[in-house]
This record gives C-alpha cells, structure tokens and sequence, in this order.
C-alpha cells in the first residue's frame, strides 16, 4: 500500500480505514506511543503500538530519528489535540538512528539555539521551527508566481554569469576558470581575460534587472525570480552573499505604477501565506512569543506575528518622499540625542537601517514607500527627475526588516543616460546593448527588486536571514 501524506492523514474523520504513514520519529513513549512526522505538517501523528505484540528488537530500533513505517487502522484518538491516530499492526525500521548518535545531534528532543541549528544546517530541516520556515517559503515561493502570472507577466530567466555590474557597486564574485597561482599575464602585469574560459572578465550577478528591462522591452510585462549575488562584507541578520531576488518589470509603467505594483503583490504574497500557512505561522507566533519573553519590554512588538501581518494587508503603505524623510529624521529625538550611530546632518546621506527603521516602527508605525533619492546615492539607472537633484528611486520600508524592495522608474533617454553612465564611469562598450533599448522604441518603464528572504523573514518573524534559507553564504561561510 502507498503511504499516505501525515498532512492528510489528519484530516481525516476516524474511519478505521487501513492506512500506511512513513516518516521519521520525533518520540516515542512508554513503548507505546510513536510521534511520527514526514515534513507534510507541522503536527506529528501518534502510533499506538501494543508492544506485547511486536518483537523486542523492532521496539529497540524505534528510536528518536530514524524513519520508519506503519501499518495500521486509522481510528478516533484517545488522547488530547488530536482527532486521529494510527493503531498499529504492523511497523518497520527502514532506517535507524543510533540514540547514542543522535544525542549529540540537534534529532534530540530538548531546546536547541538557532546557532546550533545552523551548525547541522542537514538537519535542521527536522526541527519543528526550521520545517515550519521552509514549508513557508515554498508557499511564498509559489504565491510569487501565482501573482504574475494572474496578472500577464511572463518568468523570465536572466543569466547568473553575467558581464556587467547590474547595480555598479562593485560587490561581485568573479568567475573565471583561470589558474589562480599562475594566471597569464598581459605585458603590463594585468590578468590576460582573453585567456579566460569567456575571453573576458565575468562575475555572478548581483540583479537579473538590466536583462529583465531587455524583455520588458518586447513581452510587455515580465518578473525574474532567481539567485542572485553579492560580494559585500555585511555581516548583519539581514544580509546574505547568496539570496533570491524577484524582479518584475514593466513597459510603460511609471513611479507611481511601480509602488502600486509593488503594494499590491506584497499584500497578495502575505495574504496567500496567511491563507495557506495557517498552522505554521500559528506555531511561528508562539515560537516568537517565546522568545520575545527573555527580550526587555521596549524591544517586543505590540503585535503578534499574524497581527502584524493583517496590519500590512489592512493598511496603505504611507508613501513619503526622501526629502520629507530626512526633515522627519532630522529633527527626531534618537538624532537630536546622538542615539544614532550616524547622525543624519543633511540632505543627501545615504539612509542607514536604524533609519529606516525609526521612520517605519516609531514615527509612521506602518510600511513606508520612501521616493524621489538623491541621484548621487542611487544606481545609473535611475529616471533623473527635472530638478537634476533627484531620481526616481523608491524603496518599501518594513517594520523589523528595513528595505525590503529597492526599486525605480528607469531612465529612458539616451543622451540622459549616456551622460549618468559617463559620469559614474560605467562601460558603454560593456553596456552598448543597455543603451540600444533607448535607441530602439525607448518607453517609461519602471520595476523593482523584492529580496525574497526579507519576506519570508517578514512572514515568519524569524531574526535571522540564516534562518530563512536552505544553506546561507555569508562572510566566512559556505558550508554543505
Ligand atoms: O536595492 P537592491 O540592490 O536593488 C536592485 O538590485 C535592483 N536592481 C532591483 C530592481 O530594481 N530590479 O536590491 C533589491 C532588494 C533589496 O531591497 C533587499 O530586499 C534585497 O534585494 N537585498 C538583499 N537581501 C539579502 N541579502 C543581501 N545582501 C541583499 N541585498 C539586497
Ligand atoms: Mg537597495
């Protein structure tokens, strides 16, 4: 018989039906009780095993951690918290776990901290937390697409080996295939790229978006949703060197269609979780509950997780320029105080997260779209705006998280953006193709960029990005 999902399972009215479950133990009590759990729920079901009818060495192998599978008849549970349970008339070991082996390991049933947990990042994903996380991300994941192709995009796939410097920041990993210890050499001593695997000087991408604009160009309404890179040594919780980006882009859209869009998808994705994560994000309510506990008063939110998340659904986010942003900071009490780690003087500093954070959860205590940046802060690629000062940039700004979409209106004049391009000192050779979709039908068109792990952070209430993703590379990290 196929086994059927634990997910399903309990569901199920009490039918005495014959059943098969597999799954790995997380308990098993008295000699009697098994709590399985196969991933498909949070919620393990229980395995009532008569043991005067099962063999001593099958009962020893029934060990927190090893996988098994059971026989049985689904009927009405006698204990509390759940409907149903398995009586069993029939288990098998299929894989065992030696108890001496998983006691060093985070299988074993006590509290772990998060740091431990991602220590044994391969097994982590059996932990109720860790298993609650990624099944929220998978959901996200496919709300994400589910939003654009409701709504005429089309997925792009923009290439991870890329020429240029979407962002023109500098903060890239290079491919080559080189001999590192003994590279060819030009007569000036530099490396010879033309010896290289792609006769020229490669790097992962830090933003499918230059590429993405190409095919808004033709298709009209496209999103990319992919890894993306970034050699940048922030060693902060919100911060990964390899994280997920989506990135719709659409012709003939401009600032204020990009916010709405931007507001739109992001209330239709935490909704979706919502809808589709309900016992998971209950779990992750209380988990951050708990949590908050050992926190001083002043640093717990007045919320709790699916509240705030129905807050951003409920609420419009409040749309503020950059330069009414730097009057509000200016004058703020952590400013005046010197609470700041930098203090914002005048207009032009580049906003830190402590700001965009005051701004979010002390002074308009809601999602902020701050627009109109000063043109020396922001990418080349930026709409210039008629009084020369200011692009069209926008950021979404969240409570707890910061930026979590960075975004613009692009420019789309030739002359504008060959001089920008000039005057940054951005390649029009590496380039020129950028450049001919301003030659060739140039349109208003603007798109953003969501940094998927922010979400989910967002979604889960989670502290760390570490913990939102499969396997993190961070500063001195690429561990499994
Ligand atoms: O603001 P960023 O750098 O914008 C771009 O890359 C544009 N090309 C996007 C576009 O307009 N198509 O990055 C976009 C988002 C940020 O708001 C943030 O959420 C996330 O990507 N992000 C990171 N997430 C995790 N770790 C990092 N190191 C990140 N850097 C950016
Ligand atoms: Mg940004």
């Amino acid at each position: 018989m196929k086994a059927t999902a634990i997910a399903h399972l309990l569901q199920q009215e009490p039918s005495l039906i014959d059943v098969t479950a597999r799954g790995w133990v997380r308990a098993f009590r008295s000699n009697r009780f098994i709590a399985l759990n196969d991933g498909s729920t949070l919620h393990n079901i229980q395995c009532v095993i008569d043991f005067e009818n099962f063999d001593e060495e099958v009962l020893n192998n029934i060990t927190v951690g090893a996988a098994i599978e059971v026989k049985g008849t689904l009927v009405e549970s006698q204990g509390q918290g759940q409907k149903v349970e398995i009586q069993v008339s029939d288990v098998e070991v299929l894989g065992k776990a030696d108890p001496e082996d998983v006691k060093l390991t985070i299988l074993s049933p006590k509290r772990h901290t998060m740091e431990k947990l991602r220590e044994q990042a391969h097994l982590r994903v059996r932990t109720n937390t860790f298993g609650a996380v990624m099944r929220v991300r998978s959901k996200l994941s496919f709300a994400i697409h589910d939003y654009f192709q409701q709504n005429g995009f089309y997925y792009m796939h923009t290439p991870i080996i890329t020429g240029s410097d979407a962002e023109g920041a500098g903060e890239m990993f290079k491919v080559t295939n080189l001999d590192g210890k003994n590279p060819p050499l030009n007569e000036d001593g530099t490396i010879n790229y033309k010896e290289d695997f792609f006769e020229k000087e490669t790097n992962l991408t830090v933003s499918g978006q230059l590429e993405a604009e190409t095919f808004a160009m033709g298709l009209g309404k496209v999103y990319t949703f992919g890894p993306t890179f970034r050699a940048e040594n922030s060693n902060t919780s919100r911060h990964l060197a390899e994280f997920w980006m989506i990135e719709p882009e659409v012709a003939f859209n401009d600032l204020a269609d990009n916010m709405d869009l931007a507001e739109d998808f992001i209330k239709y994705v935490v909704n979706y979780a919502l809808e589709h994560c309900a016992d998971d994000l209950e779990f992750l309510e209380n988990r951050l509950l708990q949590e908050e506990k050992s926190k001083p008063q002043a640093e717990r939110s007045d919320m709790a997780l699916r509240d705030k998340l129905k807050f951003v659904l409920e609420n419009n986010f409040k749309r503020v320029s950059y330069t009414e942003a730097i009057d509000i900071l200016k004058n703020s009490k952590p400013n005046k105080k010197k609470k700041f780690k930098y203090l914002i003087e005048e207009w032009g500093a580049d906003l830190q997260s402590e700001h965009e954070r005051f701004l979010v959860e002390k002074h308009f205590k809601c999602p902020v779209i701050l627009f109109d940046y000063p043109a020396k802060i922001k990418a080349f690629y930026m709409r210039l705006n008629d009084d020369e000062k200011t692009v069209r940039a926008m950021d979404v700004l969240f409570p707890g998280i910061g930026e979590i979409v960075g975004g613009s209106q692009r420019e789309e004049r030739y002359d504008v953006l060959k001089e920008k391009m000039a005057a940054m000192d951005i390649s029009e050779e590496e380039l020129y193709w950028y450049l001919d979709l301003r030659k060739f039908g140039t349109c208003v068109h603007s798109g953003f960029g969501l940094g998927f792990e922010r979400l989910v952070l967002f979604v889960t209430g989670m502290g760390n990005i570490r913990d939102v993703i499969p396997y993190p590379r961070t500063p001195g990290n690429a561990s499994f």
